[in-house]
């Protein structure tokens, strides 16, 4: 479970400050399929980046399973990024030189990594219906295909969370319902909790709950 309690995040450039995100609180159940909505610049890949431990907060509080992670050194927090949660960018963010397998791979070496994880890299690149690409590099991949190679790469350490932002952003239709598909499906036959972005108000119809941002701030619906 996350709880989320007034979460502000401003940035300073140079004397300017840009207020990304104001006194934001939510609360998401264990199993929820929560997507974050608003318009382009009104702060919803600050939130994840929030949420996913990738960024911290200027002010508020977030409880994971009750412990609050906001107060943790950043090592602490690498350690949870690396054992609990998974994060898809809204740039797929491959490593162009590795092949779809080693960057799947890639974060189980940093957690100490075995052979396991090669093993474990195959198979969920099958289970992203890649399995046939496993030797491609980026490059010689579609977009559709680099974002589940990323989906795949979010997994490698059996995350109960999976962040993923925009992870529909520059596929076509029928590239999306796939993406969409999988993360639906890795939510439902392993209960894992998924916290999506989206601007495109047809992705409703995929979550249980939808957070809307203005300006940095929680509003009802108006999409
Ligand atoms: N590192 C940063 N430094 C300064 N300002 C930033 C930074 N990152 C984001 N911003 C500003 O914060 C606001 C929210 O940005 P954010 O990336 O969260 O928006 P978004 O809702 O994800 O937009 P998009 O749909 O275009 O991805 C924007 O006004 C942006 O210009
Ligand atoms: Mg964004």
């Amino acid at each position: 479970m996350i709880a989320v309690n007034g979460l502000s995040r401003i940035y300073s450039v140079g004397k300017v400050e840009v207020k990304a995100l104001v006194d934001v609180s939510l609360a998401l159940e264990d199993g929820d399929v929560t997507c974050v909505m608003g318009k382009s610049g009104s702060g919803k890949s600050t939130l994840l980046r929030q949420l996913g431990l990738i960024d911290r907060p200027t002010s508020g509080q977030i409880l994971l399973d009750g412990q609050d992670v906001t107060r943790l050194s950043d090592g602490a927090r690498a350690r949870m990024r690396l054992t609990r949660l998974g994060y898809i960018f809204q740039e797929f963010a491959l490593l162009s030189e590795l092949t779809a397998h080693e960057n799947v791979y890639l974060p189980g070496m940093m957690l100490g990594g075995d052979l396991s994880y090669e093993k474990r890299a195959a198979e969920l690149l099958g289970l992203v219906g890649l399995g046939d690409r496993i030797r491609h590099r980026p490059k010689e991949l579609s977009g559709g295909e680099q974002q589940r190679v990323a989906i795949a790469r979010a997994l490698i350490n059996n995350p109960r969370v999976l962040f993923a932002d925009e992870p529909c952003a520059n596929l076509d239709s029928i590239s999306s319902e796939i993406v969409m598909e999988t993360l639906l499906r890795l939510n439902r036959d392993m209960g894992v909790t998924i916290v999506f972005v989206s601007h495109d108000p047809d992705d409703k119809k995929y979550a249980k709950r939808l957070i809307f941002l203005k300006d940095g701030r929680q509003v009802p619906e108006y999409l």
